[in-house]
């Protein structure tokens, strides 16, 4: 909402920023002259905007959506926003409507007529129906949204109040943007940078309503209103933008160095207060999906290591099902999540609480749900990460988890002085380290990339803490290149998945030298012995592994084992790159993926 000039401009260069949530079609609307006007169709934005001119519309008041289909394949008619019979109400909605069907029948019995098949189109429809009955625009919204069951960030506007939005938060992210030149609304912090640093948050169960009078908040339940402050947010525009690089995931990729920094800084409090709670708990279960879901994995080993406590890495949408029952008053959940955002991770995290356990949450998001539901939380703090492949989080959490592990071992008198002095002092170099692994080896890279192009299939191998970092190697390459590839541990490969291999089979091995070196020459010459191409991600000055290996990038010596996983994870992170790069894939936006996954 806007005080001079045109709203849809600014929707629009605010949903390419948005676009990494969602882009499989895209829609706006404004209010002009008493009249509804909607420009939407599916496809990406820049795709649609060619098409339909998205600038075009009229009107200083608006709203847009850029959409990652959940009900109803892509499509103009399924594209947000959606509206009401008489064509007067606007909606556009982040989440899933759980009870949509039960309120389609009603409100066709009632004589609605629907056009699309999402459940986003019964908001408009109810708040219609509620507004025949007497209330005015807004009460209606509030009425309608009392009757949703479901996760939504939604946004409702009326032709008859052309200088009114309403917002609505349940388990979705929303916040809103204040400066001189208009009010604005968005379902992150980075799409508002540009136009205002000035943030409010909107918690579950609140409604706003932003007008020429500002920005009212109420609680839906009992509508009271609710006074918060605004804060300012030091992430600048430009922390947002590509800096040059081709890519976010590239961008990303190289700012490991100074993000690893940036987390080693600043955390101590936060580490203290994490490690006083996982000091009492009987049992840590490590929560999380992707890339975080690896980092937890890789964690499990340090703290069982460090801490000799059992540490059960869990993947969130498995949760309920494995642990629901077992987990309890002694248990704390260590919740894992860049975006806080994820919808299994939430879930899970409900269960838990129900069950009175303990929960501490690791994000990048503060101010997302998981920071709101944790006991207490810690940022990963590395920033905003646009590309759809998580690189930096992985690091960054990694990095995080290793110093909660140690503050605990020390705590917990676990392990000797002389090692906790030393795995501090190594940690000060993983910054410099991973730099340098960069710096040297992206060319590298790129030279294994132009030689395998053409595979179908990776293999990756690893063994004890380094398994997950193999695990992340698979998913980067997979899901930006779309290459089928498998990982294992690499003792478990040959129960099996080693019947796949033929001459000339890649596989590529993460080989630190550390106590699972010679079992893992083991593997490297059962994988020899049946034609197996063998690339190694390998210590500089291993020369017996080199030998064997058809490929090899160097990583610097002397590397902890318990903190080989972040350099050793990098030359894997920029063969996906590199490889979705050749295979003309747009590693950012990989296909079917959405940055933030929010639903179950
Ligand atoms: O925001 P979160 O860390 O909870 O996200 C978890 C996964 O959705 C995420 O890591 C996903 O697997 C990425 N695409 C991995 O690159």
């Amino acid at each position: 909402m806007v005080n001079d000039g045109k709203a849809a401009p600014i929707i629009h260069a605010a949903l390419k920023r948005l676009e990494y949530r969602g882009y499989d079609s895209v829609g706006e609307a404004t209010v002009y002259d008493g009249r509804l006007l909607i420009k939407k169709d599916q496809g990406k934005i820049d795709d649609v905007h060619k098409r339909l001119d998205l600038d075009d519309l009229p009107g200083k008041m608006g709203i847009g959506h850029t959409r990652w289909a959940t009900h109803g394949a892509p499509s103009m008619v399924n594209s947000h926003p959606h509206t009401d019979c008489s064509n007067k109400i606007a909606v556009v909605h982040n989440g899933i409507i759980e009870n949509f069907n039960d309120l389609k029948d009603e409100l066709t019995d009632k004589g609605h007529v629907f056009v699309s098949r999402t459940d986003t189109e019964v908001i408009p429809h109810l708040i219609e129906e509620n507004m025949k009955s007497g209330l005015n625009f807004v009460e209606s919204v509030r009425d309608s949204v009392k009757r949703l069951s479901g996760s939504y960030a939604l946004v409702a506007i009326h032709v008859d109040e052309p200088n009114k939005i309403v917002f609505a938060r349940n388990a979705s992210p929303l916040v809103v943007g204040i400066s001189e030149t208009g009010l604005y609304a968005s379902s992150d912090i980075p799409t508002l940078l540009p136009l205002t640093k000035k943030i409010i948050e909107v918690y579950n169960g609140e409604m706003v309503i932003l007008s020429e009078k500002g920005v009212e908040i109420r609680r839906i339940e009992d509508w009271s209103p609710i006074k918060r402050e605004s804060s300012i947010i030091t992430w600048t525009v430009e922390m947002a933008q590509k800096q040059g690089f081709p890519h976010f995931m590239l961008k990303e990729i190289h700012e490991q160095p100074k993000c690893l920094e940036d987390t080693l800084r600043l955390q101590q409090r936060y580490i203290d207060l994490l490690t006083t709670f996982l000091d009492r708990s009987k049992e840590i279960y490590l929560l999380a999906c992707g890339t975080s879901y690896h980092s937890c994995l890789a964690a499990s080993y340090m703290f069982s290591n460090l801490c000799n406590l059992p540490t059960l890495p869990v993947i969130a949408s498995e949760f309920i099902e494995q642990y629901g029952e077992a987990v309890n008053i002694d248990s704390t959940i260590l919740a894992v999540s860049q975006s806080g955002e994820t919808a299994d991770v939430l879930h899970a995290i409900e269960q838990a609480r129900f069950k009175a356990a303990t929960i501490l949450g690791l994000t990048n998001a503060i101010g997302s749900t998981l920071t709101r539901v944790s006991r207490a939380y810690i940022c990963q703090q590395s920033g905003p990460e646009i590309g759809v492949a998580a690189s930096k989080t992985f690091t960054s959490q990694l990095m995080v988890l290793s110093q909660i592990a140690l503050r605990l071992a020390k705590v917990r008198g676990k392990i000797s002085q002389e090692k906790i002095d030393y795995l501090e002092e190594k940690m000060k170099d993983i910054p410099n380290m991973v730099d340098k692994i960069i710096l040297n080896q992206e060319k590298k890279v790129k030279g294994i990339v132009e030689k395998y192009k053409n595979t179908k299939c990776f293999y990756f191998l690893g063994r004890g803490i380094n398994t997950a970092t193999a695990f992340e190697g698979r998913l980067k390459l997979l899901e930006i290149s779309y290459i089928p590839s498998i990982a294992y541990p690499a003792g478990e490969s040959k129960h099996g998945a080693i019947s796949l291999v033929e001459k000339g089979f890649p596989v590529i091995f993460v080989c630190p030298q550390d106590g699972t070196r010679k079992a893992l020459i083991g593997n490297i010459m059962e994988m020899k012995a049946r034609g197996a191409s063998i690339i190694t991600i390998i210590d500089e000055n291993d020369k017996e592994i080199k030998a064997l290996s058809d490929e090899y990038v160097d990583i610097p010596s002397d590397v902890p084992e318990l903190l080989s996983p972040i350099p050793y994870v990098v030359p894997l992170q920029l063969f996906a790159y590199y490889m979705a790069v050749e295979k003309g894939c747009n590693p950012d936006m990989p296909r079917n993926l959405a940055k933030s996954v929010t639903v179950l």
